[in-house]
């Protein structure tokens, strides 16, 4: 299957509104979304609208405080947003203040913290969310193994989380969101906490996995660098509230090199809009190369 974001569509399209792309191929779809914690507060997100298609790796870009983090609670059932429609595989999840269904299509989370269970070894904190995610028993030891091993960590199966390094950690993590084989994986700056090196490395093996898989990854990162190197499309936020600027695809071929000339090219075009767009060039004492 090609992955070269050129597939997805021809135009960027603010928000992804554009109407040429048939319904059914979109996983996520928000249309006007608006959230706040609190009614004396602006909100993070408002009149938020964006839409994703199945397959794709979208990378939502926005600065520290934006909304991100809360994007992705809204999505996974955490956060029901005042206004706007949310709909997830076809399945709508809200609609005007209210939740419509508990039954939302599966969803894999990966946060900057991997979140293991201590006292439990890898093999059974990737079981918790099998059983979670209702995997009949008898599947569980082909789909850890599997999952494991596409992960670079089959070996580890059987070591207790404290024994691992971060980026093992992570990869246990990703593979516990993997193996469930969800509707929708979901990742909140999962390479930030890492040393540069590590960081590399998991993101070239994150794009190998999510060729063999065809899953949906919905990626949220701060990093311009990371989000042009592993999107099909980099979805850039404002600084607040939180709304999508617009879609930029990310037309270079797979598999990317991290060092690509080209890429650091789209990266620098990027930079320069984006510190215009969230409004580092108000002074113009800050002209320049920040
Ligand atoms: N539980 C909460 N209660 C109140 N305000 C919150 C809560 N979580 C986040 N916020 C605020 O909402 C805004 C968006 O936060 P967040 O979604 O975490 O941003 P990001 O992930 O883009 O850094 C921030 O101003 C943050 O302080
Ligand atoms: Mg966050």
């Amino acid at each position: 299957m090609s992955r070269d974001a050129g597939a997805l569509g021809p135009e960027p399209r603010p928000g992804g509104t554009g109407a040429a792309v048939p319904t059914s191929t979109r996983v996520v779809e928000i249309d006007g979304l608006t959230f706040g914690y609190a009614e004396t507060e602006q909100p993070p997100l408002d009149g938020f609208t964006l839409s994703i298609e199945r397959g794709e790796f979208a990378c939502i870009l926005g600065p520290s405080g934006c909304g991100k983090s809360t994007l992705l609670g809204i999505l996974s059932g955490l956060f029901t947003p005042q206004r706007g429609r949310v709909t997830v595989d076809g399945t709508l999840l809200y609609e005007e203040g209210r939740r419509v269904t508990r039954e939302a299509p599966a969803m894999g989370y990966v946060f900057q913290d991997p979140r293991l269970l201590p006292w439990r070894k890898v093999r059974q904190n990737v079981e918790l969310a099998l059983r979670a995610a209702r995997v009949p028993q008898s599947e569980w030891d082909e789909r850890v193994q599997r999952y494991l091993d596409m992960c670079g960590i089959g070996r580890l199966a059987g070591s207790w989380p404290g024994n691992l390094s971060g980026g093992q950690r992570q990869r246990v993590a990703i593979t516990r969101a993997l193996a469930i084989e969800p509707t929708l994986v979901l990742m909140d700056e999962p390479f930030s906490t890492l040393d540069e090196v590590t960081a590399r490395f998991l993101r070239r093996e994150l794009l190998e996995v999510w060729e063999r898989t065809g899953q949906t990854i919905v990626f949220v990162t701060h990093s311009i660098r990371e989000a042009v190197y592993l999107g099909d499309n980099v979805y850039v936020m404002t600084a607040g509230p939180g709304k999508v600027l617009e879609r930029r695809p990310i037309g270079v071929p797979r598999p990317r090199a991290y060092e690509d000339p080209h890429l650091t090219e789209i990266e620098a075009d990027m930079v320069d809009w984006v510190l215009r767009q969230w409004g580092f060039y108000e002074d113009p004492g800050r002209k320049g190369s920040p």
